[in-house]
């Protein structure tokens, strides 16, 4: 499974590079607000441009980075992946479209079928495309369908949805089960459509796709915690997309906090004194 990291903070972006594990980024209107306020806070004047260049530039050739497009009607989403590609791709031949599957922003305010339109040419152009708020099957199967390079399904913002369904408060980072939450009256597990958690939403589409040899990967996003990072990639996800608090979890164990402390602990002055003779490399 590939690992980006979900964050426009560069800062970020630059450690997780320098891990030797970062496959790309992605980024949407959201993560860009929060790293720019913080900036803007700290009271640096920040060149949009020169900062997506720096991030493109720090993660390089061969590693997506997903900009998004920020209209809601398919004409403004095209003229902007349009001025997104053209502006950025050449800087490392690593930007990626990120279109949301349906930019409508309340039922019957819009045309529900515009992403799918950006997509579909967008494809045909030979741009490729990250289709995002991606919250049930069915948009998976049609964004596939329309082209997608890539499909982002919110495994995150489904278990919220699940858990708001039922008025429960949570915590955003806290774990929610991959096999779903009993109802309170005994009869099954929650469910939105059929899927019981936003792990079950990914294993269905990467199912899905296998079924039919789509090509589209899977980015499995809106991940929460490193436990949903395991499962996602046992359910066979192309991708997660981690945020980089949740990238830093996922090295952690407390056995291995004690393990290192006893090896700390542990070593003899004969071995040591191995070390202190510096030996170099011929
Ligand atoms: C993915 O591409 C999105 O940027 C991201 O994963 C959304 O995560 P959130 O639901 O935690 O905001």
């Amino acid at each position: 499974m590939k690992i980006f990291v979900d964050t426009a903070e560069i800062t970020e972006i630059e450690q997780a590079n320098s891990w030797g594990i970062l496959d790309g980024v992605t980024t949407n209107p959201s993560l860009l607000k929060k790293a720019v306020t913080a900036r803007t806070k700290a009271g640096e004047t920040l060149d949009i441009e020169t900062y997506l260049e720096r991030i493109l530039t720090t993660v390089g050739p061969g590693k997506p980075v997903s900009l998004e497009v920020i209209g809601t009607t398919c004409e403004a989403m095209l003229a902007e992946a349009l001025q997104l590609y053209d502006r950025f791709n050449p800087v490392a031949g690593n930007t990626v479209i990120k279109v949301p599957i349906n930019p409508t922003l309340e039922p019957d305010t819009g045309d529900d079928a515009d992403g799918l339109r950006t997509i579909a040419e967008l494809a045909e152009q030979g741009i490729p495309v990250n289709v995002t708020l991606v919250m049930n099957r069915t948009q998976a199967l049609l964004a596939a369908k329309a082209g997608a390079t890539y499909v982002s399904p919110f495994a995150g913002r489904i278990d919220d949805h699940l858990r708001t369904s039922i008025g429960l408060s949570f915590d955003k980072g806290a774990y929610f089960p991959a096999e779903g939450l009993p109802r309170a009256d005994g009869s099954g597990v929650l469910d939105d459509d059929g899927v019981v958690s936003g792990v079950d939403l990914v294993a269905s589409i990467v199912h899905i796709y296998s079924t039919y040899g789509i090509d589209s990967e899977v980015i499995a996003a809106s991940l929460r915690n490193p436990r949903q990072v395991a499962e996602v990639a046992e359910a066979g996800a192309d991708i997660a997309t981690v945020p980089f608090n949740v990238l830093r979890g996922l090295l952690r164990h407390p056995k291995t906090f004690e393990g290192m402390r006893t090896f700390v602990a542990d070593v003899v002055d004969e071995y040591r004194a191995f070390f202190k003779s510096g030996a170099k490399r011929e």
